[in-house]
């Protein structure tokens, strides 16, 4: 066997969300967007097609749309950087800020990918637990370390952090703090207009999500420009290809077309809610474009298992065995779950 690097083989790697081979699932396990990306998407990248050539590479970049985002999110052009997803930029910043016993300081439970980004860098994850409540925790405010994450709105639990709060972070902390906003334009506000303020504030945002984009892999980092020339000096050369930059460009000049869907996913993460309590789970407040319910003390794996076999996909994850994570669907894809959900429970007699 060929050697490799002991933290490579220590690592249990990122479980990504199941994406079924066979059709016909209702998947709300990945916080996918339920409703189709703006059509002016599809024609530019068409229209791309059919008059220029894939044998050159692309900007590397991604100047156009590179300006695009500076100007629909009011920052100059050399604060943004584009990434292959924000996964992509999540994993250059660790790239850039850690090392061999470097600590890297988070809430948790959080997305669990800042662990093994930190981990495959050699450096030591710093978690912190949220309090019940899931405001900030005081000591994620205080803890020194050589790089933050703040998911926010976090997930898997929806909840959402105030900028106020972001601040005290950034003016407590001398180390970058990088706020994961994937989920942020289904919240009331971004901590975009702190970065002014903050030079060790980086800030990351995607268009998976409320833009209806995770195929296209599309996403944007705001910072500093000298943590960008940093950032860029580690970024493979020419890291989105040439249709996600023409798509990409396509869908921020057509915002209204997200900013429709966000409301009507923001209208049905509401009422069913609603509807989950009154079915007897406890939901966390959220403002992402999901929710996690919990039924104190009871495993949820078998619903989450029943729903799989009546092909409804939701997340469960074996350390919060008694929570399930739900992707904001369409109305009709909530009321069908619900009436699943009563079904199982009734037949369970938890209900
Ligand atoms: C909190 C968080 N950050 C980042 C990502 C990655 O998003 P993408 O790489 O599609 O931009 C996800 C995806 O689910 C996420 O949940």
């Amino acid at each position: 066997m060929v050697p490799f690097r002991r933290a490579i083989l220590a690592l249990q790697g990122y479980i990504p969300g199941e994406q079924p081979k066979e059709k016909g699932f209702v998947k709300l396990n990945t916080n996918e967007n339920p409703y189709p990306p703006s059509p002016k998407v599809t024609a530019a990248i068409y229209e791309f097609l059919s008059s220029s050539s894939l044998a050159l590479y692309p900007p590397p970049l991604s100047d156009t749309v590179r300006q695009k985002a500076a100007s629909v999110y009011g920052v100059p052009e050399e604060w943004v950087l584009v990434g292959n997803g924000s996964d992509e930029l999540l994993d250059l910043v660790v790239r850039v800020f850690v090392e061999k016993e470097t600590r890297v300081v988070y809430p948790v439970p959080t997305y669990t990918y800042y662990r093994v980004l930190t981990l495959i860098q050699g450096g030591t994850p710093y978690e912190i637990p949220f309090p019940e409540d899931f405001s900030l925790p005081r000591e994620f405010v205080t803890a020194s370390g050589h790089l933050k994450f703040l998911c926010n709105p976090n997930s898997p639990t929806g909840t959402f952090i105030p900028p106020e709060d972001v601040e005290r972070v950034l003016e407590a902390s001398s180390c970058p703090v990088v706020v994961d906003e994937a989920y942020v334009d289904f919240a009331p506000s971004s901590t975009l207009p702190l970065l002014e303020r903050y030079e060790n504030l980086i800030v990351v945002r995607t268009l998976s999500k409320s833009f209806s984009l995770a195929g296209l892999r599309i996403g944007f980092l705001f910072a500093h420009p000298y943590i960008i020339r940093e950032l860029v000096k580690v970024k493979a050369s020419y890291n989105v290809n040439i249709l996600s930059q023409i798509g990409a460009y396509a869908a921020l000049e057509d915002f209204e077309h997200a900013r429709e869907n966000i409301r009507r996913i923001k209208k049905t993460r509401e009422w069913f809610s609603q509807r989950m309590e009154e079915l007897g789970f406890f939901v966390y407040p959220s403002e992402a474009n999901f929710v996690f319910v919990r039924r104190k003390g009871i495993n949820l794996f078998f619903l989450y298992e029943e729903l799989k076999r009546r092909k409804i996909l939701v997340r469960y994850f074996p350390e919060w065995p008694d929570a399930l994570r739900i992707s904001i669907g369409t109305d009709r894809d909530m009321e069908l779950l619900c009436a699943h959900i009563e079904n199982i429970l009734k037949e369970r007699s938890h209900v």
